[in-house]
């Protein structure tokens, strides 16, 4: 969406993924608080998101919508302003229905969806300082058609409030006659859900036949989608489950976070920042891993090769580098390789290889592999040239066929 923002892809931390429903203005003040000093603000994370579950039940006699009394006391305008004071943005969730998810699925009271109070809505999140929006179906019924309008229409009363949004949305079905891969959001909204959700787990459809879906399942679908996304418009693969659970562990954590950074994603944490461990800190504000994502360019990888035990991921970025994943996706150690000519990049002489994870760097002039174990992910930034640098062109010699 052409609206000014998110021109890289919006990073943040999100209510939802840790708490659910159990939200008060005290944890999300203590969110903001632990972004700004574990270093995550610094990082890139500067979006605090209010998911489901912030709001009173009931609307007023006019129609508008407040946050929920008992937990929200000092109203929503009052997080905005402390959010704003950490140097933060302010998000909120809302839906197109009648029914947010948890209200349809009876986790919680009311029927307070934005349906016929779509500028209603956005004149009071503009009111209240929201910064990005998002935006959830969160119904099984429902065309394209009536999709499409919808999410327009809230489009169009973002845009007529006058106020910068990030326009987040979730059409939330993955079927063939829906959204999905079947539809391009580019001129709708600044980032669109491809799956259904993230669960804090590997690979589920190795495991379990759910509607939920692990890191691996999004993969599949979500890294086919990069002709969609660019600077303004991104797939959006799901908010993150780094340091979420106990079924991943810091190797699948880091696979996961390399493979968000390769699509172009999104970054939104949702772990629980007041006990995050150094490791999930490490994994999460990897500037080289962030550089990646935050490219300029916003050219979503594309998948060179993917099996049951590989798979081999290549991103064009700005300057002329390419960042590279190799993934162990089978259940026992493995050397996966690629070489330039693979990755589209065959012609310099020699190529600098950076590993994005330990820091090392080394020198190829065309095989590039890693003894990996089961889940990790090896991830570096390729260099034509001998030299290491983030800014250096590629040599006139070099082809690249992307
Ligand atoms: C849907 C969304 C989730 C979350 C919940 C809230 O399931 O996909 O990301 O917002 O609703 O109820």
């Amino acid at each position: 969406l052409d609206n000014g923002v998110a021109t890289t892809p919006p990073m943040g931390w999100n209510t939802w993924n840790s708490f659910g429903c159990g939200i008060s203005e005290q944890l999300i003040r203590t969110a903001a608080d632990n972004l700004v000093s574990s270093g995550m603000k610094d990082a890139g994370y500067d979006t605090v998101i209010v998911d489901d579950c912030w709001f009173d039940p009931q609307r007023d006699a006019q129609g508008n919508i407040h946050g929920d009394p008992v937990r929200f006391p000092s109203g929503m305008k009052a997080l905005g302003d402390y959010i704003h004071s950490k140097g933060l943005k302010f998000g909120i969730y809302e839906v197109p229905t009648d029914l947010t998810c948890a209200q349809r699925l009876g986790n919680y009271p009311g029927a307070t969806g934005s349906q016929g109070h779509e500028q209603q809505d956005a004149d009071s999140f503009a009111a209240w300082g929201v910064d990005y929006l998002k935006y959830d179906w969160c119904s099984q019924v429902g065309t394209l058609d009536e999709q499409v309008a919808a999410f327009s229409t809230m489009r169009d009363a973002l845009h007529n409030t006058g106020r910068p949004i990030v326009y987040s949305i979730n059409p939330n079905s993955y079927h063939a006659d829906k959204t999905g891969a079947t539809y391009d959001w580019s001129a709708v909204a600044n980032m669109w859900r491809t799956t259904e959700d993230i669960t804090a787990t590997w690979d589920k459809h190795k495991t379990a036949n759910s509607w939920s879906m692990g890191v691996m399942d999004i993969v599949h679908i979500n890294g086919r989608l990069g002709r969609q996304a660019g600077p303004g418009h991104w797939n959006d693969p799901d908010m993150m489950e780094v340091g979420v659970g106990t079924s991943m562990g810091e190797t699948e954590y880091r696979s996961h976070f390399s493979l968000w950074a390769q699509m172009a994603s999104p970054l939104v944490a949702g772990n629980v920042l007041t006990t995050m461990t150094s490791t999930v800190k490490g994994i999460l504000t990897n500037h080289d891993v962030i550089a990646v994502d935050q490219d300029s360019l916003g050219r979503q990888a594309r998948i060179v090769a993917d099996s049951d035990t590989e798979l081999v991921t290549v991103r064009e970025l700005a300057n002329g580098d390419r960042s590279v994943s190799l993934t162990n996706t089978g259940e026992s150690a493995a050397t996966v390789s690629t070489t330039v000519a693979e990755l589209g990049i065959a012609g310099a002489p020699s190529y600098t290889v950076k590993n994005l994870w330990t820091g090392a760097s080394s020198s190829t002039t065309g095989a590039i592999s890693a003894s990996l174990a089961p889940h990790e992910t090896a991830m570096y930034r390729i260099t034509p040239g001998g030299t290491i640098s983030t800014t250096q062109a590629p040599p006139a010699n070099a082809t690249y066929e992307i």
